[in-house]
């Protein structure tokens, strides 16, 4: 009996690291929002429980001791001040796990957790008329060479939401997904946008996947 509640004891701190591990271990979806004013505000974008991340899209001035300035262009304007509705979603929308607090120490340091990589608008690392080799290449060399804690495979969410390198989503959850998520730099799907997301429909026909 005592030897029982010992190796149960030494199992149980066993059992919740690996849990801790393979939720760790999955990815997830990551979204720009910020460019388009039919996209929906950020609060109900945090609300459709799909997104992991939001990318709050654009960051035009940053560096050389400027004040980081964004351009939310479909949404308001910074220069005069309109932005400070979105400042009210983000107080809103605690459950996102938005990027801005460590922003000033990455621009600095030029040390970053998280890459995002655009796979499409660049047919060499792109996926292209049913043929995955390029980019399942660019993903290795992204993989191998970059000191980065995360990976993201950056994708447009529609066909028009890019030149090139849409991927249709079966291709994506049964062709690429499981040779990519076998690197541990692994960190999920980045799409390319909210707007273009609710328009086709791509979250949340591969979330499973990711
Ligand atoms: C896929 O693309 C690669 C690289 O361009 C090429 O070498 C290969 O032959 C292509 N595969 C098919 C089936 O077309």
């Amino acid at each position: 009996m005592a030897k029982y509640s010992k190796a149960t004891l030494l199992l149980l701190p066993l059992l919740v690291l690996l849990l801790i591990k393979s939720s760790h271990a999955a990815g997830g979806i990551s979204i720009y929002w910020g460019q388009n004013g039919n996209e929906g505000t950020l609060a109900q974008t945090c609300a459709t429980g799909r997104y992991a991340y939001v990318n709050i899209a654009f960051l035009n001035k940053f560096g050389n001791g400027q004040t980081p300035e964004m351009n939310l262009a479909g949404h308001c304007n910074p220069a005069n001040g309109g932005c400070t509705i979105v400042s009210g979603g983000i107080k809103t929308a605690p459950q996102c796990p938005f990027p801005d607090s460590n922003l000033g120490t990455a621009l600095n340091t030029g040390l970053f957790d998280y890459v995002w990589v655009q796979f499409y608008n660049n047919r060499p690392c792109q996926y292209s008329s049913g043929n995955t080799t390029n980019l399942l290449n660019s993903w290795n060399r992204w993989t191998t060479s970059i000191d980065a804690g995360k990976i993201f495979l950056g994708l447009p969410a529609a066909p028009s939401a890019a030149g090139s390198g849409y991927i249709p989503p079966d291709v994506l959850t049964s062709q690429i997904l499981p040779v990519i998520k076998k690197s541990p730099k692994y960190g999920g799907v980045m799409l390319w946008s909210k707007f273009w997301d609710d328009q086709n429909g791509y979250s949340p026909s591969i979330i499973s996947s990711v």
